[in-house]
């Protein structure tokens, strides 16, 4: 014990040293630090006065220059609009590196786990941190396969909506209001009640995103069945009617297992990030969700698989395909071909090799040999591989190329792709959440500006104006 303490204090006199050091360093003009610290250190040089910054080290992926005290110490705020060279948090949960074309759950590939792992044990790790034993994974699966029912008042929210709504207007309406009905887990600073909130969220939005499917055919919701695992669940919930008996695919149910698990997390994205900020101010998980669920819908984002099957509908055949191209790569055009290019993969997206193989797969189990969108898809996928804008930008087919064909040959409307995404990536956001609420770091969220507006200027009355 005495030794441990001893250790602390090292390890807290080192830090303090290193600290000391970096408020030594600040001094008009040369930079007088010694080399050894110069390497924990970033320099900064604002109008010829030096400041130091410590560097902090991950476990993998670029270090980072600690500017928690810039405004302080220099009274300056950095500048980067889409946060392209700014980490928001500290985590353990997901590692990308991007150049290498790497994606790793608590530190396990993501094809290892998609060929080997299944999505509630997918989830188990995410949160938890660890594989599950035995014994955790009957439990884990039993509370997220026996928690699908949502409370029947809540099914009246759906009549509410007009029958054209698209399925993530009614997943954003209908899991923010989730609060309204479970109050008993709305508290976030007590970690039962967080962990209850969790579970929830995972367990129900199979059964509100099928009913989003089913109120936009026309057809009765069809409830959970406890005797199904998570995923057949979930098809069985979209795809049986009462007049006939639903046969599931195992073969399709595994592969929808599949895209839940390379959707379940993708560190501090847009949507996961718009979770994290929601959640600063405290508030409760079901409104920080739907905020990550709206900002999910975005073609830019979650948006995107929606937006690649229609592109290739749009595009029709395969002749048509190098005018879209020339489209794309013209600076004047807006349009962009959707399912291509990714902020952070400049290489491959990991995830998109699982998606290519298991589209495949699911086009064989249904006999889909010769279909139009396929052969556009492929043949795009190759001409845009060789295109000399495309290479040079570094722009290849990402997760959702792949993944709107699949889904489509699933029998679902495009639509529900977003849907399916928001479905699968509540595990990770609830994940980040809960890391996030337990980080002694955290503080509200709460970014500066470069103001370019006016100046102060003085009010002038509507009649001389
Ligand atoms: N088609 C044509 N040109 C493109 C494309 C594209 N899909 N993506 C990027 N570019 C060009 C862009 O015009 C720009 O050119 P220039 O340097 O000459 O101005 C350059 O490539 C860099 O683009 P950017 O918009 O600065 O890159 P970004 O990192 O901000 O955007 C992206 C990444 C994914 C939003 C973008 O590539 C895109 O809009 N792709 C299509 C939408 C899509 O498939 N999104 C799904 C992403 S994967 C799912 C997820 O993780 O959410």
């Amino acid at each position: 014990m005495k030794n441990e303490n001893q250790k602390n204090t090292l390890v807290s006199l080192f830090r303090k040293t290193k600290i000391i050091s970096i408020r030594l360093y600040r001094h008009k003009g040369k930079i007088s630090v010694s080399k050894k610290e110069n390497l924990n250190t970033a320099g900064l040089n604002i109008k010829n006065e030096s400041y130091g910054f410590e560097l902090k080290d991950g476990t993998l992926g670029p270090s980072v220059i600690d500017i928690s005290s810039l405004y302080g110490e220099t009274g300056q705020f950095t500048y980067d609009p889409g946060f392209t060279s700014t980490a928001s948090c500290e985590s353990k949960i997901t590692y990308i590196d991007g150049e290498k074309g790497i994606l790793l759950y608590r530190g396990y590939p993501i094809d290892e786990l998609a060929e080997e792992s299944n999505f509630v044990e997918t989830a188990y790790l995410l949160l938890s941190g660890e594989l599950p034993t035995k014994e955790e994974y009957q439990e884990f699966e039993l509370a997220i396969t026996h928690h699908t029912m949502v409370h029947e008042q809540l099914i009246k929210f759906y009549n509410g909506f007009r029958s054209d709504a698209h399925p993530m207007a009614i997943m954003c309406g209908v899991v923010g209001a989730l609060s309204a009905f479970y109050h008993d887990s709305t508290d976030v600073n007590d970690p039962h009640q967080r962990m209850i909130a969790g579970r929830r969220l995972i367990a129900k939005m199979p059964t509100i995103a099928a009913m989003a499917f089913k109120f936009s055919l026309g057809q009765p919701f069809v409830y959970p069945n406890n005797e199904l695992d998570y995923t057949a669940n979930f098809l069985n919930m979209c795809f049986a009617v009462p007049a006939a008996k639903n046969q599931i695919s195992p073969t399709i149910a595994r592969a929808l297992d599949k895209i839940f698990i390379l959707h379940a997390d993708h560190e501090q994205n847009a949507s996961t990030s718009t979770v994290r900020l929601a959640s600063s101010s405290g508030a409760n998980p079901f409104a920080a969700i739907a905020a990550g669920i709206a900002c999910l819908w975005g073609p830019a984002h979650g948006g995107a698989n929606e937006a690649a099957l229609n592109m290739l509908m749009e595009i029709g055949s395969v002749d048509k395909i190098p005018e879209f191209i020339k489209k794309a790569k013209d600076k004047n055009d807006p349009f962009r071909l959707m399912g291509f290019g990714h902020r952070v993969y400049k290489n491959y997206d990991p995830r998109a090799k699982v998606m290519q193989a298991t589209c495949h797969e699911v086009l064989k189990e249904l006999g889909i040999v010769d279909d139009p969108l396929l052969q556009v898809a492929l043949e795009l996928e190759k001409i845009a591989l060789n295109d000399d804008y495309f290479v040079e930008k570094k722009l290849y087919p990402n997760i959702d190329f792949y993944s709107g064909i699949t889904l489509k040959a699933m029998g679902f409307p495009t639509t529900m792709f977003t849907a399916l995404f928001a479905l699968a990536r509540t595990v990770g956001w609830v994940a980040q959440w809960n890391e996030m609420i337990e980080d002694p770091s955290q503080r509200i969220g709460r970014p500066r500006q470069l103001y370019t507006g006016y100046d102060r200027r003085k009010y002038s009355k509507l009649d001389v104006r």
